[in-house]
């Protein structure tokens, strides 16, 4: 396996072997690897010949210094997760590398409306950060493929519109949510839970079971779900941030014409912002 920090050489190398035929597939990451990373992984691994990570701390895409300073880097553990994956090539550029003249008063990238809305009203200048780092990496690994998990589904969203209107050619492959057994989606962010908090934290999934279920049986009063959803969350400790059902392909309001719903969670527990999706089809 390659560990390569230089963009010029991981251009030269994976240029290389798209000369030899490889199709190569790719997955962007900020590392703290878990079984959510490593579906992704098996999965570029299923679809391409050459499969290529990159690890990077992305400093545009946080909106706070103490979340960027806090964010967890465990290189040598999420590299011997890699090498036994038996993935070809992992990116690890320092900031200096991708972004040497600083990231304020560069050329970005940014969906409208779709990076508004959402975790976007909530984490201001995000989705700008996302869309700038994925196209550069986009530019310097040139994969055919690149995967990216349905936990961060506005993100996904957004990764696909950016795709599309400026013709990247990248297939984008999304893969369903990773949880744990007792039904917590795997997150980087988990780690900042005490042991009494990672205890409650499954609850924001089972609640939202329960509003998906209700949903399923012909619930339309959004707003008093939400409203109980939201006081069953306070009870259990958790501050939610933001609940909402919305079509999962436009992530506008549900209309008559909407084929399947998504419902979307933020919530803090302690310092911790857990996300979480769950989508429902429309019958
Ligand atoms: P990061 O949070 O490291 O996530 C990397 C990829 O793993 C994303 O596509 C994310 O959706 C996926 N992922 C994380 N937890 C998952 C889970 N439990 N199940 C399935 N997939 C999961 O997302 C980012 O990094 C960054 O924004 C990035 C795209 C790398 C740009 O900097």
């Amino acid at each position: 396996m390659i560990i390569e920090g230089k963009k010029g050489l991981v251009r030269e190398r994976i240029q290389f072997w798209r000369q030899q035929g490889e199709r190569i597939a790719f997955v962007p990451t900020m590392g703290n690897l878990h079984e959510g990373h490593l579906t992704l992984v098996k999965k570029a691994k299923e679809m391409g010949t050459k499969v290529v990570v990159s690890i990077f701390v992305n400093p545009m895409q946080f909106n706070n210094q103490n979340d960027l300073n806090a964010y967890p880097q465990t290189l040598k553990e999420d590299s011997e997760k890699l090498k036994d994956l038996c993935v070809d090539l992992v990116f690890t550029p320092t900031v200096q590398e991708l972004y040497p003249a600083g990231s304020a008063g560069i050329t970005f990238v940014e969906t409208p409306k779709l990076s508004e809305m959402l975790e976007g009203a909530s984490r201001p200048g995000h989705f700008r950060g996302v869309t700038t780092i994925v196209s550069k990496l986009f530019h310097i690994v040139q994969p055919d493929i690149a995967c990216f998990g349905e936990k961060d589904f506005q993100q996904l969203a957004i990764l696909r519109k950016m795709v599309t209107d400026l013709d990247f050619g990248i297939e984008i492959v999304g893969v369903p949510i990773v949880r744990g057994e007792n039904g917590l989606a795997l997150s980087s962010r988990n780690g900042y839970l005490t042991e009494e908090q990672l205890k409650i934290a499954p609850n924001l999934y089972e609640v939202l079971s329960g509003v998906v279920r209700k949903v399923t049986q012909g619930h339309r009063d959004f707003a008093t779900l939400f409203q109980d959803c939201d006081t069953e969350l306070r009870k259990l400790g958790f501050v939610p941030d933001q609940i909402e059902i919305r079509d999962a392909d436009s992530l506008e309001s549900c209309s008559h014409e909407t084929k399947r719903m998504v419902l979307l969670a933020a919530a803090w527990l302690g310092k911790a912002r857990l996300i979480d999706n769950i989508q429902i089809n429309c019958h």
